[in-house]
C-alpha cells in the first residue's frame, strides 16, 4: 500500500495533493479534476509510514480525523505545503499552533453537520432515557412473553431539564430540540454566555456544579482541549441525579471511560448515550459495552447524504483555496 501512495501522483504540473480517505464525490471530483491527487484507497486509514509518504511533497493534503496532524507530519510533507483541510468540523487531530508557525493553512467543516448532530444527541437521549436498544436486543433474544407492568420502565423527557456543556452552534440546535420539541428548560455551562440562547430559549447560564445537580440529561458538545480532556469524571458523575443521563458526541476523552461504566454499573446515573468513545473505535472487551444502559454508536453523527456532502464541498473549497494562497472558506487559522 505504501508502495501505491507514493506511485499514485501521476507527476503532472497540477498542484500535488494527497486525500487520506475516499470522500464523497461533491468535493472529491472536483480535488482529483483540478490537481494531482492522491487518494488514500482503503477504508482504514493509512499506517502512519504511509500517511507521511503520501504527504511528500503535497501542496494541499484533506485529513481525517483519525490522522495526526503535528510536527512530524509537516517535516514529511515538507514546506510547500499550503493547506491542510480538516474533514470534520473538531480538529483536535491537528496542532495548529505549529501549523501557524510554519505558515500552513488549517480549515474545518463546520455548519453542514450541525443539525445532523443535534439530531443524533437527541436520537442517543430519548434511546438511553426509554431503554430502546436494550428493549430491541430483548425482543432479538425471544424474551418478550407477555406486557410487563413494571418492565423496561425509562424516564420522561417532556418539560424536563437539560443541561448543555458547550453552547456553541451543536449544542445550540440541541437546546432548540429541547425546547421546542419537548418543552424543557435549558442550563447551560460555557466560557461565554450566548445570549441568542438565553434570548430565544430562556436558557440559564450557570456553574457546571449547579449544571450536573439541576439537569435530568447532560449533553456535552465542547471541544477536546487539555481543559476539558476528562471533565466528565467520578466527581462529576456523583453530582448528577440518579436518574440522569449523559449524552457525548463530541469527543470521547471529555469522559473518563472507567468512571462512565462505574457510575452506569452502580446507578449513580440511570444511562448514557455515547457517539464518541476513547479510543475509537471502541476495545471489545471494554466493560461498558457489556452495560444494557449504555447506548454506543461509532462515530456517525455527521453520517447523514446532505450533512457528509456538504463537508466534502467545504473540505474541497478549503483546499483548493488553500493551495492558491487564499482565504480558506472555513478556516481555522489564519482568519483575517
Ligand atoms: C466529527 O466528529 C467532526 O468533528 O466533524
Amino acid at each position: 500500500m505504501a508502495l501505491q501512495a507514493e506511485s499514485a501522483h501521476q507527476g503532472t504540473s497540477k498542484p500535488k495533493v494527497a486525500v487520506t480517505r475516499k470522500i464523497p464525490a461533491a468535493g472529491l471530483d472536483r480535488i482529483t479534476a483540478s490537481c494531482d491527487a492522491f487518494v488514500w484507497p482503503d477504508p482504514m486509514p493509512p499506517p502512519r509510514d504511509a500517511l507521511l509518504r503520501a504527504v511528500a511533497g503535497c501542496e494541499g493534503v484533506v485529513t481525517l480525523l483519525t490522522d495526526a496532524v503535528n510536527g512530524e507530519f509537516f517535516d514529511a510533507a515538507g514546506p510547500q505545503l499550503k493547506v491542510v483541510s480538516n474533514f470534520a468540523v473538531g480538529f483536535n487531530n491537528i496542532d495548529v499552533a505549529e501549523a501557524t508557525r510554519r505558515g500552513v493553512r488549517i480549515g474545518n467543516t463546520p455548519n453542514v453537520l450541525t443539525d445532523a448532530t443535534a439530531d443524533m444527541a437527541f436520537a442517543l437521549l430519548i434511546a438511553a432515557a426509554r431503554r430502546i436498544v436494550e428493549s430491541r436486543d430483548y425482543v432479538l433474544a425471544g424474551k418478550w412473553k407477555t406486557w410487563e407492568p413494571e418492565g423496561h420502565v425509562g424516564v420522561d423527557l417532556w418539560e424536563r431539564t437539560i443541561g448543555i456543556v458547550g453552547m456553541g452552534r451543536i449544542g445550540m440546535a440541541m437546546a432548540r430540540r429541547c425546547r421546542g420539541g419537548w418543552g424543557m428548560r435549558i442550563l447551560y455551562h460555557d466560557r461565554f454566555a450566548n445570549e441568542q440562547v438565553e434570548r430565544e430559549l430562556g436558557a440559564r447560564r450557570v456553574e457546571m456544579d449547579e449544571l450536573l445537580g439541576e439537569s435530568d440529561f447532560v449533553s456535552v458538545h465542547t471541544d477536546l482541549n487539555e481543559t476539558t480532556r476528562g471533565m466528565f469524571n467520578s466527581g462529576a458523575f456523583a453530582k448528577m441525579k440518579r436518574s440522569a443521563v449523559f449524552i457525548n458526541t463530541a469527543r470521547g476523552p471529555l469522559h473518563v471511560h472507567a468512571d462512565l461504566h462505574a457510575a452506569l454499573r452502580d446507578g449513580t446515573i440511570f444511562a448514557a448515550g455515547l457517539d464518541v468513545t476513547d479510543p475509537e473505535p471502541i476495545s471489545m472487551s471494554d466493560p461498558l459495552l457489556s452495560l444494557p444502559n449504555c447506548v454506543i454508536a461509532p462515530h456517525i453523527a455527521s453520517a447523514t447524504v446532505s450533512s457528509r456532502n456538504g463537508m466534502a464541498e467545504i473540505a474541497a473549497d478549503n483546499l483548493l483555496l488553500g493551495i492558491q494562497g487564499r482565504s480558506l472558506r472555513c478556516p481555522v487559522n489564519f482568519q483575517a
